[in-house]
């Protein structure tokens, strides 16, 4: 259990939103916690979606603060620049980094929050050392590139591992999960210890993507108070 009670963070993901009228699905989630922008390049990963000039103007019209997850390569160059943009939060894969320290440092000296994102198959355990470093680490739970993926159990474990290794060092850093996040898998992965849920067909697939929010908060926040409860002796 963590020492000081964890916040609990419903992100959209904008991939499975209408890329004709972003503005407007902007809009339409504007109870989420902040908004997930998902930028690929078709080389870290084989889709294509948008890049940083669309991302500014997201920042200037979105009702929430944007958290983008950098699906690129030569990433080390971009995502200073995204932090410039005045995003909340730019999340960079280490496996994309030539200097993840480094990178780590700069987002936060241009005043965003820095994240560092895992693939499925990358452990954790190279990383612990720089945790100190990070505001969030996003575990993916699908590989990424694509929206509306099965969950992936198999990553359970390290967000366990993640979680332990984060309340044993004291340090405030935040696990994010990203990729088949539903009603029913927010439940497992809040348990194993992740407290920010990215969910993209999840939200932008139902008829009312607010109502889908809150369906999901409501579950992850059924996890958060049962591991807050006091426990039996
Ligand atoms: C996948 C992206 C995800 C994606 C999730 O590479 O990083 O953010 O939008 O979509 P769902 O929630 O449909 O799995
Ligand atoms: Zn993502």
């Amino acid at each position: 259990m963590s020492a000081s009670p964890l916040k609990c963070c419903i992100n959209p993901s904008i991939l499975s939103a209408d890329f004709a009228n972003l503005e407007a699905e902007l809009a339409r989630i504007s109870n989420a916690d902040a908004a997930h922008v998902d930028v690929m390049d078709n080389r870290f990963v084989p889709n294509l979606t948008i890049g940083l000039p669309v991302v500014e103007r997201l920042q200037k019209v979105s009702p929430v603060p944007l958290d983008a997850h950098l699906m690129i390569s030569e990433v080390d160059r971009w995502a200073p620049q995204f932090a410039d943009a005045g995003l909340a939060s730019v999340t960079f894969h280490v496996e994309a980094s030539d200097a993840p320290v480094k990178l780590a440092r700069e987002l936060r000296a241009r005043g965003s929050k820095a994240g560092m994102a895992l693939r499925p198959a990358t452990p954790v355990e190279p990383y612990l050392d720089m945790l100190a470093e990070l505001d969030m680490l996003l575990i993916m739970t699908v590989e990424p590139g694509f929206g509306g993926q099965a969950f992936l159990d198999v990553t359970l474990p390290k967000i366990r591992r993640a979680r332990a290794a984060i309340d044993g060092s004291g340090v405030d850093v935040a696990i994010q999960v990203d990729g088949g996040v539903t009603e029913e898998t927010i439940v497992r992965a809040a348990e194993a210890g992740a407290n920010i849920f990215v969910a993209g067909s999840s939200v932008y697939g139902k008829p009312s993507p607010a109502d889908a929010i809150e369906s999901l908060r409501a579950n992850a926040h059924l996890v958060f108070a049962k591991n807050s409860a006091p426990q039996p002796v």
